[in-house]
């Protein structure tokens, strides 16, 4: 069934008390379930508020943005119902074990299945014997693995990155990468992520450059 992510003539800005910061004007992107699509460039490009329209979560300035989820035309409500994000603070609940925070995505969703599918997850990660664990507890490689697995655990159509490894060192990074684009192939989620990494960049099928308020196909 068709998923889609379409930005028509996005543009956006911030207003200040003393200017207003353009960020860029008609950007035009349609992105699949089952596509990976990366967007690099420079700190302050806009890179993640681009993100957060794409993801439903912010309205652009102008443009239009549509999602049609298994072949209907959906609000951007129905659309955070199936998407699951990735951070790169990890943003797990402190208070929460492991498994508690794998099962929290499933218990909103009143799933009673919640604990036991969260423990299958937690063995896909690698990481069945941290289950009781608190993030304080994991390293910041673990903490993500839980992360990534917390946001496919809902099976969404589509998976929002903002710079997934940006807190990681280069092994634990290529590992959390390999993972995230694992489980993106096995759900079939639309993966778009937004990175500083080449190394994460290189891995999807389309590689789009925000400069100076311009999207263009990175080589
Ligand atoms: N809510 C906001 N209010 C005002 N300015 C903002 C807000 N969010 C982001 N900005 C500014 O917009 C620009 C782009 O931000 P952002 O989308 O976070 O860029 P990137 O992710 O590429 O670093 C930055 O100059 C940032 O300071
Ligand atoms: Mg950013």
């Amino acid at each position: 069934m068709k998923n889609t992510i379409t930005l028509n003539n996005i543009s956006h800005h911030f207003d200040t008390t003393s200017e207003r910061i353009e960020l860029f004007k008609d950007l035009s992107i349609e992105v699949h379930s089952g596509e990976t699509m990366a967007i690099v460039g420079p700190s302050g490009a806009g890179k993640s508020s681009l993100l957060s329209i794409a993801a439903g979560l912010e309205k652009p300035a102008a443009g239009k943005v549509h999602f049609v989820i298994e072949g209907e035309r959906v609000d951007a409500l129905d659309m955070r119902a199936n998407s699951g994000f990735i951070f790169q603070q990890f943003h797990l609940m402190p208070e929460l074990d492991a498994i508690g925070n794998l099962a929290l995505p499933l218990r909103l969703k009143g799933n009673r299945a919640a604990f036991d599918i969260a423990a299958e997850w937690l063995e896909n990660v690698g990481l069945k014997d941290r289950a009781r664990h608190k993030p304080h507890q994991l390293s910041g490689g673990e903490q993500q693995r839980i992360a990534v697995a917390r946001a496919f655990v809902t099976k969404p159509k589509f998976i929002f990155a903002d710079e997934p490894t940006g807190n990681l060192d280069a092994r634990t990074s290529d590992g959390v990468a390999a993972l995230m684009f694992d489980c993106a192939k096995e759900v079939g989620s639309g993966l778009i992520l937004v990175t500083h990494s080449n190394r994460l960049a290189v891995r999807t099928q389309k590689c789009l450059r925000l400069e100076r308020g311009q999207l263009e196909i990175a080589a």
